[in-house]
This record gives C-alpha cells, structure tokens and sequence, in this order.
C-alpha cells in the first residue's frame, strides 16, 4: 500500500523523488510576478546596441572624414585598401578605392562581439525576449539553445577572438604614431593621442577579460601547481573576467567616440587641443 506524506514534512511526495515526474515550471498564469521595473534593463540594451550600428553603419558607409593626420579612425584601420589617405598601417591589400575599407575591417570586431558571451545573453535577452529577465516567462514555445545554425555559428568566437587580437595590435600601432606630429617628427601629443590610447587600452581590457582568453591561458590543464606561469596569468585573467560585461560596454562607447572625434577634426569641425 502507498502512502503519501502531508506537505512540509519533508518526505518523499510526488514530484519531488517521489512518485511521478516533476512540474518543468511552477503553474503560473502570470507573465511575471515581478514588481520592479525589469523591463529597463532590455529596453536600454536594445537602444544603445541599435544606436551603435546605425552609428557604425552609417560611418562605415560613409568612407570618407577617418583620417586628420596623425589619427586615424578604429573603424577604418588597418586602412588595407588603395582609398587610404595619410601614412597609417601599412596597406596589406589593395582592393578598389570606391568600397569602404571599413566594410572589409569591421567583419572581424563585428563577428567578435556577436559571438561574445557576454552580447549573446544581452540580446538574447533584449531583442529576443529570451527570457527578457529573470523569473520573467519568454514568449517563445520551444527552446533549442544553440545547437543549430544560424545560433552553432556562435562557436566560432574563440576564432574571433585571435582574430580580434590582431586588430589590438594595429589600433595600439596607431595609437604610437599619434605621438608624431603633421610632420612625421616624434614628441607630440594631442587630446587625439590620448583617445587613441584610450580606445586601444580599453579593447585590450575587453580581449583580455574574454571567457575564450580565460579558457585560452588557464584551460586543459590538470594541475596549476606544476604550471605556476600558467596559474597567474589565468588568475589575472579571471580578476578581468569579473568586470567583462563592464568593458564590453565602455569599450564599445570608446571606439565610437574615437572614430566620432576624427570626424570632428577631419570635418574641421573642431581643431586638437595640442599638449606638447
Ligand atoms: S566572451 Fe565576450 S569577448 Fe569573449
């Protein structure tokens, strides 16, 4: 004969180790029983995420105001194509003039932060409503993760991110030529030198506090003990780690701001404060 034990007693009831599978979610009618103002989060989210690619794509089509020597903009370097003006990077190919070199560089740092965990859970979350937040019921029926494509595609990100290192290192090259001045002669130093430093320093923030960089640096190992080189750069890594949602964000504000402080000098809109 079965018995079953009252509620709250602690004993095996259906449902709970007991008989009978378990309820997937409590029966709840409401969306959410959450009274805060949870929708603010994805509503911000999709508004600075919407105006960054229209800002993005708009100056990337633009193809023109990304160089006032010595800056030039992050969108459009390494300037690979024969339509670069201004000694930059060295040009690697030389593709027609009429197409943007920002439409041939921005593949990369696009792909990087799609595929970016941490982007992939905010816009999961903001477009696609899945779930909008916490303990807050999504719209969608069924739920398949990322095991098909188009969504597999986000496996690539560890490719993105090596990828996305090399671009580090040309911004910083950039960054180092903006110490020249009009003239090529070295000792110069404008405000644009700092925003290029800037905007360099916080994409090595945001590279380095990756979760494919954690993985990269402390990963497939057994024992850190007989890798101690290993151990602190994974620590150091993880200490970033914590904060990659915060360099996502500034990072990205950064790289707009730099390539819109170009505009502003190469348009003559305004001149660059001179330091020495
Ligand atoms: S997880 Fe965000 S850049 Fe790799």
């Amino acid at each position: 004969m079965t018995t079953t034990a009252p509620r709250g007693t602690g004993a095996a009831s259906p449902g709970h180790g007991g008989e009978g599978p378990a309820p997937r979610r409590a029966a709840i009618a409401a969306r959410t029983l959450r009274t805060d103002r949870w929708w603010l989060q994805p509503l911000l989210t999709v508004l600075a995420l919407v105006a960054f690619v229209g800002y993005s794509t708009f100056r990337a089509f633009q193809n023109a105001y990304y160089f006032s020597e010595p800056y030039i903009s992050p969108f459009y370097s390494p300037c690979i194509t024969t339509g670069c003006e201004g000694e930059t990077f060295p040009e690697l190919f030389t593709g027609p003039a009429w197409i943007s070199p920002a439409i041939y560089i921005l593949v990369v740092p696009l792909g990087f932060r799609l595929t970016c965990y941490y982007y992939r859970k905010a816009y999961y979350r903001s477009f696609w409503l899945s779930p909008p937040a916490c303990a807050v019921a999504e719209p969608h029926r069924r739920y398949t993760g990322e095991t098909r494509l188009p969504l597999l595609g986000q496996n690539l990100h560890r490719y993105f991110f090596y990828l996305g290192l090399l671009f580090n290192v040309v911004l910083t090259y950039d960054a180092v030529l903006a110490f020249r001045d009009e003239t090529g002669a070295w000792g110069h130093m404008g405000l644009g030198t700092l925003v290029l430093l800037a905007n360099a320093a916080l994409l090595w923030l945001y590279s380095l506090s990756c979760h494919s960089c954690r993985h990269a640096v402390g990963g497939r190992i057994n024992s850190f003990s007989r890798h101690p080189l290993r151990y602190r750069a994974w620590t150091l890594v993880s200490r970033l780690n914590a904060r990659h949602m915060q360099y996502a964000w500034i990072s990205l504000f950064g790289v707009a701001f730099a390539d819109f402080y170009v505009f502003l000098l190469a348009t003559g809109t305004i001149s660059d404060p001179r330091f020495f």
